[in-house]
């Protein structure tokens, strides 16, 4: 969800603005993703380099989060929506942590939309993390180390219980991946979108679906064989 910064200095704003601006843009989005049908939902909203930011532009961004989990609590229980969360969410302060532990409980039976906040959430942290779960597993005698595959470390991520990552979209115009999804990404379908966040509303959404069901996913395949596969 690049540009929010962009999006309040051209406007002579502070920054913080942009970031708001950028909630309405999530509460558009996942609005529209529940009524799209789609799966699953998964936004970057701070990254574990973010911590690094200007101590009151964490501060409000941490406020906003808490604003978002307490203001959509009821959007989100009454529309079958599970929230998830993946990153370090111990190192959140309470004030977003404690909202997000009880929505997350309370909507876990829910079967709709999976709505994920990557939150504190580094891509390479969390293939790190994976390996060490199964160095643990291996020294616990649960696995043996031939035996650690791309499925079994996958199995690890924390995504492990999210349907396989389709596409990734970066707005702003910047093409980078920065620290996303890095394992996840193998073969999704990536598009960066010339827009700021806190523009990107449902509009141009549905232009990225469009654009991601006119592309041919191959898997390594050829196209031949697609096709053949789509006779069967
Ligand atoms: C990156 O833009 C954006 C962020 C670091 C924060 C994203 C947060 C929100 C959209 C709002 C809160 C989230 C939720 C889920 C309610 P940037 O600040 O790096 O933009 P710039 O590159 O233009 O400076």
């Amino acid at each position: 969800m690049d540009g929010n910064g962009r999006w309040a200095q051209q406007r002579g704003l502070p920054r913080l603005e942009g970031h708001r601006a950028g909630a309405d843009s999530v509460r558009d989005i996942t609005r529209f993703s529940r009524e799209h049908g789609l799966e699953a939902l998964t936004l970057y909203a701070f990254s574990a380099q973010n911590w690094a930011r200007p101590a009151d532009e964490v501060r409000g961004l941490m406020e906003l989060l808490r604003d978002f989990l307490v203001d959509e609590r009821a959007e989100i229980m009454d529309n079958g929506i599970r929230l998830e969360a993946i990153g370090e969410i111990a190192q959140l302060p309470g004030l977003v942590r404690e909202p997000l532990d009880e929505l997350r409980a309370a909507s876990a039976e829910n079967h709709g939309l999976v709505l994920t906040l990557a939150l504190s959430y580094g891509g390479r942290e969390s293939i790190a993390r994976a390996a060490c779960a199964a160095v643990r597993a291996a020294l616990a005698g649960g696995l043996r180390p031939e035996e650690l595959d791309a499925d079994r470390l996958g199995a690890f991520l924390p995504t492990a219980k999210l349907p396989p990552l389709d596409l990734l979209i970066r707005t702003s115009g910047e093409q980078r991946v920065s620290n996303f999804m890095l394992w996840e990404i193998a073969y999704a379908e990536l598009m960066f979108v010339d827009v700021l966040w806190p523009d990107f509303r449902r509009g141009d959404f549905a232009k990225c679906l469009d654009n991601f069901d006119a592309r041919e996913r191959r898997f390594g395949l050829t196209s031949a064989q697609l096709a053949d596969s789509s006779d069967v």
